[in-house]
């Protein structure tokens, strides 16, 4: 199972929409995939869920969500507790967020340094709170047979993230084609060079308790994915954009994978997206991915050739991102497996 997390510091670049498409189209690829929801602001779970589910969710004691199976952390009653799982289909399933997570952020940010601790209480209980992620991960991954987990996180440089990074071997980041995602990644690539390096020093230690399920952190970067046109800026003209999109194999190269710029075409380049406008308001009401619109959706003229457009485009990323994170079908080194056919 691979653990792959889309991450930016910088809200507002397209992550939870990334996430929700990527789950669905590796599905659609034949993948049996988990999608996480780190983000305190729980968009990605409202993307799945209508509220009338997602409430019912948040009222369930202990709470189906993230929160839910961390929350006897917090309360310093024990270990966290099996997490729950929502089956989306067959083969597609969520760990819902929560707003409450957002309280578990100062738990994690005072047990980060006492992982050093030589006391073996203290130390053990950092560990489990610092790995709860990766743990919640594994196990919902477990249960539901899934060969890969999305990850979704919020904006932010916080502990809530330190932890969610710590759980995943790869990470994708995505940008807005402006100039606050260009210098953004003067703070990402320093940021997950000291989270990938502090986890390393720290799960080295001699006090982790035994047994503990420890994840490697390795958050290697896969690449990036642009968003050609940021909502907020939708009036500036496509050629406005083109000259941070050519800034950005520098930036990356230098900040996050810290070697040399390609000549040429950059390969960490993952896709370029296009803004699809109103089609993704209309997703979100359909709760379904651009690419599963219909006519009785409302995908009618030229929205239905966009579907297609987008169909193409999500399939390409979802398989760049598969191969490069070697998830199922991809470590099967020869034949493919069949895709799976879609509903409806
Ligand atoms: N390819 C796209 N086409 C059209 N609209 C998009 C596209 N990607 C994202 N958006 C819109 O841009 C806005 C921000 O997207 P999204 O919520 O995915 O960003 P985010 O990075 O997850 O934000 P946050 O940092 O708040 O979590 C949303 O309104 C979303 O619907
Ligand atoms: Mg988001």
């Amino acid at each position: 199972m691979k653990t792959i997390a889309l991450f930016n510091n910088k809200g507002g670049v397209g992550k939870t929409t990334l996430a929700f498409h990527l789950t669905w189209m590796l599905h659609h690829l034949g993948e049996r995939v988990l999608a996480v929801d780190l983000d305190p602001q729980a968009n990605l779970t409202a993307a799945f869920l209508p509220d009338e589910e997602v409430e019912l969710l948040w009222d369930a004691k202990p709470p189906s969500t993230v929160y839910g199976a961390v929350e006897p952390l917090l309360e310093r009653l024990g270990d966290i507790h099996e997490p729950s799982v929502h089956v989306v289909a067959d083969g597609l399933a969520l760990v819902a967020g929560d707003l409450a997570l957002a309280r578990f952020e100062e738990r994690l940010a005072e047990t980060w340094p006492r992982c050093l601790d030589d006391n073996p209480s203290s130390a053990a209980d950092a560990f489990r709170v610092t790995t709860a992620f990766h743990r919640i991960v594994t196990r919902a991954a477990a249960a539901q047979s899934a060969t890969v987990a999305i990850l979704d996180v919020g904006p932010s440089l916080g502990a809530l993230n330190r932890a969610a990074l710590v759980a995943a071997d790869f990470v994708v980041v995505p940008l807005a084609a402006d100039l606050f995602s260009l210098r953004g990644l003067r703070n990402l690539g320093p940021t997950l060079a000291e989270w990938r390096t502090g986890w390393e020093e720290r799960r080295k230690r001699p006090r982790v308790p035994d047994g503990l399920d420890m994840p490697t952190g390795a958050m290697k970067p896969l690449g990036y994915v642009v968003l050609q046109h940021a909502a907020r800026k939708a009036s500036e003209p496509a050629r406005a954009y083109s000259r941070w999109i050519r800034r950005f194999p520098e930036a990356f190269h230098s900040n996050i994978l810290r070697d040399a710029v390609p000549v040429g075409d950059d390969p960490s380049r993952i896709s370029l997206l296009r803004h699809f406008r109103s089609l993704l308001p209309m997703a979100l009401e359909a709760r379904k991915p651009i690419f599963d619109l219909t006519a009785a959706d409302g995908a009618i003229g030229s929205h239905a050739a966009t579907v297609c457009d987008a169909r193409a485009v999500f399939e390409e990323l979802a398989r760049a991102i598969g191969m490069r994170a070697v998830v199922g079908q991809w470590a099967q080194s020869s034949s493919e497996k069949p895709r799976r056919k879609r509903d409806g």
